[in-house]
């Protein structure tokens, strides 16, 4: 990693393949970064077992999420990818954060509040430090910034709080994380359901979500079915969520303005206009799913990468792990 270069930290979860508004939202605007910042990926497998996982199944999740980064473009000679569970060091800083972080802050977390509602039956105490993790994830590479969306906006707010603690404390050990914002990027709404983001976990029905890897027909169908309104003009509107969300997707992978948008289809309907943002979206993924194939296939090289990343992860994590330590009192490793 180069000296002068800022450090970009991100984790997701391997809870299946990401969406399309993931990859509008973000994994694009990744492929951005990857010159100009040390960028840090992880598959944070440690976060997913705080909701119960079937073993077989998560493994299989992170592997193909890990696939999928490099079949979208990350070189994984300039980004660091690399599985959460293999670097231990993330374990070690989280539990000596969790000795300075306090449980009315935890309590605040919406997150866990909803989560919690989600999961009755397994309210667990990882459940509840999840956020505490996810700042040891952060400080531990002295993290510039975090692309976060409005749902972990809380979290990354909390990460700073612990940091700032804990240098005011032992003078500064921590980088203090800010939130990236990212240039471009419109959010990505449900087919379904367009008052509401596109996700993963809160599809209502399968036709809400259009996953990376959907097949073209299934991209196509799920676009068709999409909820609009009944006054088949193509227009950008508030009273319009529909319309104006497909709109943002097409102009999005286009990069035409949403003026460009309704001016092209202004003498055409709704079933045209669906029929060319399918068509976009089936071009736009179709080498990802190409690469992703190939890659699968390829055993030794993804084999290769994540024992390179968990390397490289290892060695960084080690220098802010080892300051730490030493500065709560631990006594010197002989
Ligand atoms: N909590 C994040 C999510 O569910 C995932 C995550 C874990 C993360 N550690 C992180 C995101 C560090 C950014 C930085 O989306």
């Amino acid at each position: 990693m180069s000296e002068d270069k800022k450090i970009i930290f991100s984790g997701v979860q391997p809870s299946g393949i990401p969406s399309l508004g993931n990859y509008i939202g973000a994994f694009k605007n990744w492929l951005l970064l990857q010159n100009d910042y040390n960028c840090l990926y992880s598959i944070v497998d440690m976060h997913a077992i705080t909701v119960r996982q079937e073993p077989a199944a998560l493994r299989k999740k992170a592997r193909d999420l890990l696939t999928l980064y490099l079949a979208l473009g990350l070189d994984p000679e300039k980004n660091i990818i690399y599985y959460q569970s293999h670097v231990s060091a993330h374990a070690e800083l989280a539990w000596i954060l969790n000795c300075f972080t306090y449980m009315g802050e935890l309590n605040r977390m919406t997150q866990f509040k909803e989560k919690s509602q989600k999961h009755s039956e397994n309210i667990n105490a990882g459940l509840f430090t999840y956020p505490v993790l996810m700042a040891a994830d952060i400080l531990l590479y002295q993290t510039d910034l975090v692309p976060v969306g409005e749902d972990q906006r809380q979290h990354l707010e909390i990460a700073r709080d612990i940091a700032l603690r804990f240098n005011n404390i032992y003078g500064e050990v921590f980088k203090i994380p800010e939130a990236y914002i990212p240039k471009t990027g419109a959010k990505i709404m449900g087919l379904q359901n367009p008052s509401k983001k596109m996700s993963k976990s809160e599809s209502d029905s399968d036709n809400n979500v259009i996953y990376i890897l959907d097949e073209p027909d299934k991209i196509a169908a799920k676009i068709k079915r999409s909820v609009t309104d009944s006054d088949n003009r193509v227009i950008y509107s508030p009273d319009k969520p529909g319309i104006s969300n497909l709109l943002n997707i097409y102009c999005a992978l286009t990069a035409k303005s949403i003026e460009q948008a309704e001016d092209e289809f202004a003498s055409k309907g709704y079933g045209d206009f669906k029929a060319a943002v399918a068509e976009v979206v089936i071009e736009e993924l179709k080498p990802v799913h190409q690469r992703f194939k190939e890659l699968s296939a390829d055993k030794a090289y993804i084999d290769e990468v994540i024992k390179k990343g968990a390397e490289k992860a290892n060695y960084l994590s080690q220098k802010t792990l080892r300051k730490v330590q030493k500065k709560v009192g631990f006594p010197a490793k002989l």
